[in-house]
């Protein structure tokens, strides 16, 4: 294995359609108009020396190194800033220039440290190759003049150093925070010799406004912006690209290595999803996988008062198995399920679902789609016959309005939210509805049309009244109506919409939104040319979640804004593979590619193939589960890779469910909060150590590939292989490549998916299959899925959760950029110096008739329980609104969220809790005796494994 290096062309590829033939060094060569003399001399092999151009950003034109003379131009132009031209005839090797370049290097050098034996970036380092590149061999000036080699580091942030004294100031940096990232943190202050890079006004960079993403690390030529892990641990000696495991947006990554040690996480140009960009987590909040308290050995315990004590994989599997085997044979075969992974690999999950059906011969599977996007599933196949999003990423370059609804992009999905953000800065136009006042409302250079600030639970209402305003203004687009959907449904829901209950003056005193803002983004979103919906779990978790998604749909198709680039309905999807997770039958009803447990035909494929009956009836959801095992039904889980008690909502009602379990396995990295209920510990493997594919929000089915050998001596789907060959039922795979080829027998939308193919082209989008060998990146071209477009009636019913005199606030939730999820990973890296803790958002007319100070200890109470944790008082969110976020355990937010769900999908209504925020002196007494039994099991363990 070596290092994966990947060409830079020095300046972005040009677009254009139009070909320009020219000459370069007596070569002819044809490239599309508007390309730099630069990158058309890589494509005949000619590498211009340079320095400050890079392929990731535009050109500047600073450095003055890779001038090249022009026939009958006069002077010597830089090629990174000069287009061809047609019939150019271009020399970049002359006795001329081979002087001028010298001459600038000399000047480079004679201003850098001369330590290049001992810097990180020996043997990385472009100031070097350059060196080299021009034939350096002296420096006249001597080293002696003024410089600035003694100047400070910076290493505030816990992941990367600047050492200003490498600094060439190229400004490749502070493009690629502008152009990449969108985040404008950096600046070259100063002019001339005193010019310098600086973060902020000139503050650390952990104290400005960086967020971390890396990509001026990346931009860097020299060792100025540097990995910390690479300084310590030394350049490395191979690569694998592989893909990140945090977020849904999929980020292709180089893992590169120094044997069995991860140096760093490179993002990958040819990462389809995120083109050579990241963010914190991907690229820096790996360091989980070596953490002291991940768990490496298996563990078992009689009862979860008990220590735990360690086995060998054979005793705990046999143990499993008995135990399994035993709850089905004294309360029958439906006594026991399991919960699949969004964290897994798409093989992994595929087999966590084939045990549950062949081996424990029931349907109790379910996964953690169901408390976030399982409304996405239902809503868009009802309304498409799709259970998924339109489009690719690729597409938002396309659109000229902008739609995010109940989601947060800066913060859950930032790579995507960086290429969003380009587009708008490139004047698309942008609507906002969200009940907080998100980032992308106003920030550098953006600031949405519309921001609607619509009280929590009201989505559908607010989407009813811009659909209203839709068809009684006659914003619909007749003819897509007309040719792609079915007429009697969108008559039938046209008259729905029009009447007078959705219209945005009723609708308004609903929301709290005026109806002119109402009106205003409803005629912004219909007349663009290309019009987007992005949506997240501020759309899916509530108890209208369906009916929103269905709603959105409507919005889509009256408008005509399907089945081409830059349109669409785009669920965000929040775990980094739970779109596979649902596509892998992950869901009690329904088999791979959303086909329903009842058809016999696909029934019997599955039969025969697995050798083994199957259920016809539909096994338990989630909720399910618990209400059952409280009932004394249901005994036994399995539960690969997710933390229900923290991450479900009413943590009372699942910590009584667990408890109420003769058999709960955990199969995890860490020892997680439902770990406290648990039997069977089996410790899980990291997405570095095993070989699968995961899928993101835009359908693309990505390789991970394994970089390490298994800390904990198996990987994950070994572990399912094992429990299945003790309950008798074997699953004979040797690689997980196999498992995928099974998925694709079965599976039509996957039929054209195989890791060779997977090898050849990156990624692929399904559907994959004889219709479309390379997948499909923008679906419902000339059609829907389900033949016509199916619009549904969405009439808002308000949820049950009703704000009163006890509890007179709405609680909403949502995620923040440094954490991820239940935080079980990235609590255990760095990226806690960004968030230590879960706080309450507060508005100022609230917190002050409260008697609440910013940073104050607040109790935070709704009718299913309290926490408490510190107030934050802002104007991000309205009056009558508070906001945390769940990513600490200590916190529990989920202690105070309700059972309501979903009507069609039972996805919790996390984003409407009616609360009452009172001050307090600190923890409260349920939060210090959960803190301390936490900390008791982690001890201990902590004993067992040592
Ligand atoms: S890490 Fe990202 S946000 Fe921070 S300065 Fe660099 S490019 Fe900008
Ligand atoms: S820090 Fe690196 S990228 Fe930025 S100006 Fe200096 S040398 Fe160029
Ligand atoms: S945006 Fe998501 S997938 Fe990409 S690096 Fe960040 S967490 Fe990973
Ligand atoms: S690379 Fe062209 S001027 Fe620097």
């Amino acid at each position: 294995m070596s290092l994966v290096h990947e060409t830079d062309y020095g300046t972005p590829v040009s677009k254009s359609s139009e070909m320009v033939t020219l000459t370069i060094d007596g070569q002819p060569v044809t490239v599309p108009a508007g390309t730099s003399i630069m990158r058309a001399a890589m494509d005949i092999g000619t590498k211009v020396p340079k320095l400050c151009a890079t392929d990731s950003v535009d050109a500047f034109g600073s450095c003055r190194l890779c001038l090249v003379e022009i026939q009958g131009r006069p002077g010597t132009p830089a090629s990174c800033t000069t287009p061809v031209g047609a019939g150019m005839v271009v020399s970049t090797q002359t006795e001329r220039l081979k002087q001028i370049r010298k001459g600038v290097m000399e000047l480079y050098i004679s201003d850098h440290p001369l330590d290049c034996l001992t810097c990180a970036a020996n043997g990385d380092c472009e100031l070097q190759d350059m060196a080299g590149a021009v034939g350096l061999r002296d420096v006249r000036y001597g080293y002696d003049g003024e410089n600035h080699t003694k100047q400070e580091k910076d290493e505030s942030n816990p992941y990367f150093t600047f050492d200003p004294s490498k600094c060439i100031v190229c400004s490749r940096c502070v493009r690629a925070c502008e152009e990449v990232q969108g985040t404008f943190a950096l600046t070259i202050q100063g002019r001339g010799f005193d010019s310098k890079v600086s973060a902020g006004m000139a503050e650390p960079f952990v104290d400005s406004e960086c967020v971390s993403c890396g990509a001026c690390v990346q931009a860097c030529p020299t060792a100025t912006l540097s990995e910390k892990s690479l300084i310590e641990i030394g350049q490395p000696e191979h690569s694998v690209v592989t893909t990140c495991a945090y977020c849904g947006v999929g980020c292709s990554f180089k893992a590169e290595m120094r044997g069995e040690e991860l140096v760093r996480m490179v993002p990958y140009k040819d990462g389809k999803a995120n083109r050579g960009h990241s963010c914190v987590k991907g690229r820096f909040a790996w360091g989980y996988a070596n953490h002291r308290e991940r768990i490496l050995k298996p563990m078992i315990r009689e009862t979860i008062d008990q220590p735990w004590r360690e086995v060998t994989w054979e005793v705990a599997i046999n143990r499993v198995a008995s135990e399994f085997k035993r709850l089905q044979a004294k309360h029958g075969r439906l006594a026991i399920g399991g919960i699949t992974s969004s964290r897994c690999t798409n093989e992994e999950t595929y087999l966590v679902q084939k045990l549950v059906r062949g081996g424990f011969g029931n349907n109790n599977v379910d996964t953690c789609a169901r408390v976030c996007h399982s409304p996405t599933g239902y809503g868009l196949r009802t309304a498409f016959g799709t259970s998924a999003g339109t489009q690719d990423f690729d597409s938002v370059e396309h659109t000229d309005v902008v739609l995010i609804i109940g989601a947060n992009p800066t913060d859950a999905h930032p790579v995507f939210a960086s290429r969003m953000k380009k587009r708008l800065r490139q004047g698309a136009k942008l609507i906002v509805i969200d009940p907080r006042r998100i980032d992308m409302v106003r920030m550098p250079h953006i600031e949405a049309q519309y921001h609607l600030p619509l009280r929590p639970g009201t989505n559908a209402a607010m989407l009813n009244a811009i659909a209203h305003v839709i068809v009684t203004e006659g914003l619909v687009n007749e003819k897509f109506v007309r040719d792609y959907c079915d007429l009697d449904a969108f008559e039938h829901w046209a008259s729905f919409v029009a009447e007078p209950q959705n219209s945005p003056e009723t609708v308004g005193l609903m929301t709290g939104v005026s109806a002119e803002s109402i009106r205003g983004a409803a005629r912004l979103y219909a007349s663009g040319k290309n019009s987007a919906i992005y949506y997240g779990l501020g759309v899916t978790e509530h108890s209208q979640g369906t009916t929103a998604v269905m709603a959105l749909a409507n919005l889509a198709m009256a408008t005509g804004n399907l089945g081409r680039e830059g349109v669409g309905v785009n669920p965000l999807r929040g775990q980094n593979n739970v779109q596979g997770s649902c596509d892998m039958g992950s869901f009690p009803h329904e088999l791979s590619g959303y086909r329903h447990i009842s058809d016999d035909a696909t029934r019997t494929m599955f039969e025969k193939l697995w050798g083994r009956p199957l259920d016809a009836e539909p096994g338990l959801r989630i909720p399910n589960m618990f209400d059952a095992a409280i009932d004394g039904t249901f005994k036994g889980i399995y539960v690969q890779g997710e933390d229900i008690l923290q991450s479900d909502p009413n943590t009372k009602h699942v910590q009584a469910a667990l408890a109420a379990m003769e058999c709960v396995v955990v199969q995890d990295l860490f020892l997680n909060e439902t770990a406290n209920y648990a039997h069977i510990f089996l410790p899980g493997s990291t997405f570095l150590e095993k070989d699968g594919t995961f899928t993101n929000a835009e359908r693309r089915i990505n390789r991970v590939r394994k970089v390490m050998t298994p800390k904990n001596g198996m990987a994950d789907w070994e572990i399912t292989l094992a429990i299945a060959k003790a309950m008798g039922f074997e699953m004979p795979y040797s690689h997980p490549s196999e498992v995928m080829d099974e998925i694709a027998r079965l599976t039509p939308t996957f039929a054209g998916v195989s890791f060779d193919l997977l090898d050849k082209v990156g990624s692929v989008q399904w559907p994959c299959n004889e219709k479309a060998p390379l997948g499909t990146p923008v679906m419902h071209i000339g059609g829907f899925a389900r033949g016509k477009g199916n619009f549904m009636i969405t009439e808002y019913v308000p949820t049950d959760e009703k704000v009163g005199p006890r509890f007179p606030l709405l609680l909403t939730t949502g995620r923040i950029l440094s954490q991820y999820n239940v935080g079980a990973q990235t609590r255990r890296t760095d990226n806690v110096v960004w968030h230590e803790e879960d706080v309450l958002e507060i508005h100022p007319h609230d917190a002050e008739e409260r008697g609440v100070r910013d940073g104050d200890w607040v109790k935070l109470d709704s009718r299913a329980g309290g926490t408490t944790l510190r107030a934050r008082i802002t104007d991000r969110v309205a009056p009558g609104v508070v906001y945390t976020t769940f990513h600490h355990p200590n916190t529990q937010a989920n202690v105070v969220t309700t059972e309501f769900s979903d009507w069609a999908t039972n996805c919790p209504e996390y984003k409407v809790t009616a609360v009452q925020v009172s001050p307090s002196n600190g923890p409260s007494e349920w939060q210090r005796e959960y803190n301390e039994q936490a900390e008791h099991s982690r001890r201990i363990a902590k004993v067992a494994a040592e």
